[in-house]
């Protein structure tokens, strides 16, 4: 054979690290971390195999655990006491997520970014305030100017709390405008917003509306969240939060989503994150506990590919496990 061109020659084991195009290190990584007022101890969560809801008493020691990995950043949700028409204890001063990031600022060296949104706190369980009727008419949902006020106070009493970065997952339009002018107005000019800028209606999120107690009680989120359908209108979406003022740019979900990663990423010189969300997670888990897949290899295969599409950070529920294996060289 006459093979001028062979890439294999590229591929002994001294040449390969120096060739690597694409490299995953555990501060590209943010772990999510769920901390519920409804409950004392610690509970698992059935669906997301080493996941836990911690009460406010444990958030430091949970956040603690993931620095010990060599994690960095956390991504804080939160399930309240109580929920209401208004979701009012995701902006209330005393709520869990503003205690649990005061005691985490306090006590720690995390980078602590919070997720902004209604769903937990609201008694039917959609991401803002409902028109009128909304429960018996499946053409209405959530309205969007009164959400945006509720949205723009969670922003702002997450920052008072401490957060360092706010991360607004509502998917209503104006929202970054909205979180953006609340915070200037209250001070916090230098709190970043990470927007969920494409975030799609996703079957992904199963699991984490069982996490956090977040599914819609009747309906679902088409009317806001992005048709899974569509690329191009992404484009439009993130036009949209860039004027508005959003400082990063995230993809939700992230591996069924790699050509808007890689969209976004040639358009737009901002950060781009994924958001590996918790379907991805379960899914491997479950195909491993099985035996069908070697778990370390399809969680360390995934968050390179998100990589390599072009994100430059990654929100996962393997953040801990992956920052292990790469520390043991993986
Ligand atoms: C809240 C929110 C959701 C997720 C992150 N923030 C749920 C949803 O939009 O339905 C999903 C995360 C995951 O599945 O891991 N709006
Ligand atoms: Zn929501």
């Amino acid at each position: 054979m006459d093979l001028t061109d062979r890439p294999r020659r590229l591929r002994t084991d001294g040449l390969r690290p120096l060739v690597s195009e694409t490299t995953l290190h555990e501060t590209d990584l943010v772990a999510p971390v769920f901390v519920d007022a409804t409950t004392d101890e610690r509970v698992p969560i059935e669906s997301m195999p080493g996941h836990e809801r911690v009460p406010v008493d444990a958030a430091v020691e949970r956040v603690s655990e993931v620095l010990e990995t060599g994690v960095e950043a956390v991504i804080v949700f939160g399930i309240p006491e109580s929920k209401d028409e208004q979701g009012s204890r995701a902006y209330a001063s005393a709520g869990v997520v503003q205690e649990a990031v005061r005691r985490i600022t306090a006590e720690t060296d995390a980078y602590v970014i919070t997720d902004v949104c209604l769903c937990e706190y609201t008694d039917h369980g959609h991401c803002g305030v409902l028109e009128p009727h909304a429960e018996d008419d499946p053409t209405l949902t959530v309205e969007n100017e009164p959400t945006l006020d509720l949205l723009a106070k969670t922003a702002v009493s997450h920052a008072e709390a401490g957060a360092d970065m706010v991360a607004p997952s509502a998917a209503m339009d104006g929202m970054v405008g909205a979180i953006r002018e609340g915070l200037d107005a209250a001070g916090y000019s230098d709190i970043p917003i990470m927007s969920y800028a494409a975030k799609y209606e996703s079957a992904f999120y199963g699991p984490f509306r069982d996490a956090a107690d977040g599914a819609p009680a009747f309906g679902d989120r088409r009317h806001y969240q992005m048709n899974p359908a569509n690329a191009r209108e992404a484009m439009r979406e993130v036009a949209l939060d860039v004027e508005q003022g959003a400082d990063v740019l995230m993809v939700k979900p992230g591996l069924p989503y790699l050509d808007i990663i890689r969209d976004i990423r040639e358009a737009y010189d901002h950060p781009v994150a994924a958001y590996n969300v918790s379907g991805e997670y379960a899914m491997l888990h479950a195909a491993a506990e099985k035996g069908w897949l070697d778990l370390d290899g399809v969680a360390h295969e995934s968050l390179l590919s998100l990589k390599r599409a072009g994100a430059d950070l990654i929100i996962t529920y393997f953040a801990e496990s992956v920052a292990k294996t790469l520390s043991a060289g993986y």
